[in-house]
């Protein structure tokens, strides 16, 4: 029998050591190398595969760009709205695609509701879940209220098994929940670990390739924010997408963080009810829905999400530092972009922010990234600072430099459009934005150069 070896893993970055290292020289996190046994590979066993009729033959041949014919309509809606935009417009056949989020945020529950609608509309959907029992599944999917034919279930780990099965049902599409618990026979190490994930993802997205079946996986994120097992898993797969909100708040944001067919700054809303996952279509409105009138540090800000513009509402509170150094916490924005703005308040409009604690949130659990944020920000940091409420109907875009300057954004006529929809009655952009603009709409549309102009505009002397 061939000897088995000690081998120390990386169970952040799969970097393997045969001693054991309090810090990864890989990827440098600490603590994270685990012992595993290694046995030696067997190469006379056959690698876990597919094959169906409809399987590509092609394999080891190159071809002529103009041999290769593929199908305009290899896209399929899964009549999700909301999931079908952050995939680029529906699914596509053979494709790999990862779900990531939290324990317990609602990947299961997306996935379950998503295909079992894909099978009424009559692709044949195989569910497999690695992490509840069948009886458990058909509990929630009887919750959720959607049967049909052309859904098969099953609870199994062994890819070896899940493969025998998708040659015998032919599914068109395959939910995997979750890699981390699939295990690849032969392999070494116990489900769950750096290699296994590794070696289940590469086997599930040769048989998705082989025979032009989508397949979903669903991947548990580790207390950094990496998919566990991690980073090296998402550059195997086609698309990535993050499922993420506040476990305590109702909505859920599907995100795209890679993309092979299509773009990565699509958002879906979702909202988490009794009866499953519920689309959110027009989440401005819910996102304001719960707005106060003349509060202070409140300010809307008319971001962009991928093709979609979405007002949300952004707060600040700024208190008397009690003791030490100034506290500055914020949730749905970055901290640094927050510091920033912070210094040029402080620097170009007098606010003296050095000795005052400062929180930051958005509503709704949204996550906003885009510099264009900037100016609603600053508006509220000064709202709060001089306590001067902000009117309810005005609303705010642009990206602010280090010298207070208001920078171009894009996609404003957009912008404007919605925040008009949506019955604000001022909208301020940069100036540089203004010169070409065709509307028509009933918002007022303000211009304005730098920072000190906002601030004199919206909070007028008495
Ligand atoms: P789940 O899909 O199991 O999460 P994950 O697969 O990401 O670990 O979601 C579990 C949570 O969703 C659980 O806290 C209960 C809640 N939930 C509802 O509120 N309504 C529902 O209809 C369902 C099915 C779940
Ligand atoms: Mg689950």
């Amino acid at each position: 029998m061939a000897k088995q070896r000690i081998m120390y893993e990386c169970m952040a970055c799969g970097y393997e050591s045969p001693k054991w290292l309090g810090r990864c020289p890989n990827c440098g996190g600490w603590n994270q190398m685990k012992e595993q046994v290694q046995m030696p590979e067997n190469k006379s066993k056959p690698q876990v595969t597919v094959t169906l009729n409809r399987s590509n033959n092609d394999k080891g041949h190159a071809k002529r760009l103009s041999e290769i014919n593929y199908e305009e309509q290899n896209r399929v809606s899964t009549s999700f709205d909301e999931f079908d935009r952050v995939l680029g417009g529906g699914v596509v056949n053979g494709s790999l695609v990862l779900i990531g989020g939290d324990p317990g945020i609602g990947k299961s529950t997306l996935l379950l509701q998503v295909s079992m609608q894909l099978a009424m509309n009559g692709q044949k959907m195989l569910y497999v879940s690695g992490e509840e029992s069948l009886s458990q599944i058909k509990m929630r999917a009887e919750r959720l209220g959607v049967t049909s034919e052309n859904f098969y279930l099953m609870a199994e780990t062994d890819l070896a098994f899940i493969a025998k099965e998708i040659e015998t049902i032919e599914p068109d599409m395959v939910v995997i929940d979750s890699i981390q618990t699939m295990s690849v026979p032969d392999n070494t190490g116990v489900a769950g670990s750096v290699s296994q994930v590794r070696q289940a993802t590469a086997t599930l997205m040769r048989i998705a390739k082989d025979n032009q079946i989508a397949i979903f996986i669903v991947g548990h994120v580790t207390k950094e924010g990496n998919i566990a097992g991690p980073r090296m898993l998402e550059h195997m797969v086609d698309t990535v997408l993050y499922f993420e909100g506040e476990k305590h708040n109702r909505f859920r944001m599907l995100r795209a963080v890679k993309n092979r067919f299509g773009s990565t700054h699509e958002m879906g809303v979702f909202e988490m009810q009794d009866i499953g996952l519920q689309e959110v279509s027009n989440p401005s409105q819910l996102f304001l829905e719960e707005r106060l009138e003349n509060a202070t540090g409140s300010s809307v800000v008319a971001s962009l999400e991928g093709t979609r513009t979405i007002l949300t509402e952004i707060q600040s509170l700024m208190t008397p530092t009690v003791f030490g150094n100034a506290k500055r916490t914020a949730s749905g924005i970055e901290i640094q972009r927050v510091s920033l703005l912070l210094a040029v308040m402080e620097k170009h409009c007098g606010l003296l922010v050095q000795n005052q604690d400062a929180f930051f949130k958005t509503t709704g659990g949204v996550r906003l990234e885009e510099p264009a944020i900037d100016l609603a920000i600053a508006i509220s940091i000064a709202s709060s600072y001089w306590n001067r409420p902000i009117r309810v109907d005005d609303c705010f875009v642009g990206e602010i430099g280090l010298t207070g300057e208001i920078r171009r954004v894009s996609q404003i006529q957009e912008r404007i459009k919605e925040a008009d929809k949506l019955g604000f009655k001022r909208i301020f952009i940069p100036h540089s934005n203004a010169d070409r603009l065709d509307l028509d709409v009933k918002i007022k549309v303000i211009p304005i150069k730098t920072i000190q102009d906002a601030v004199r505009h919206v909070f007028p002397k008495q």
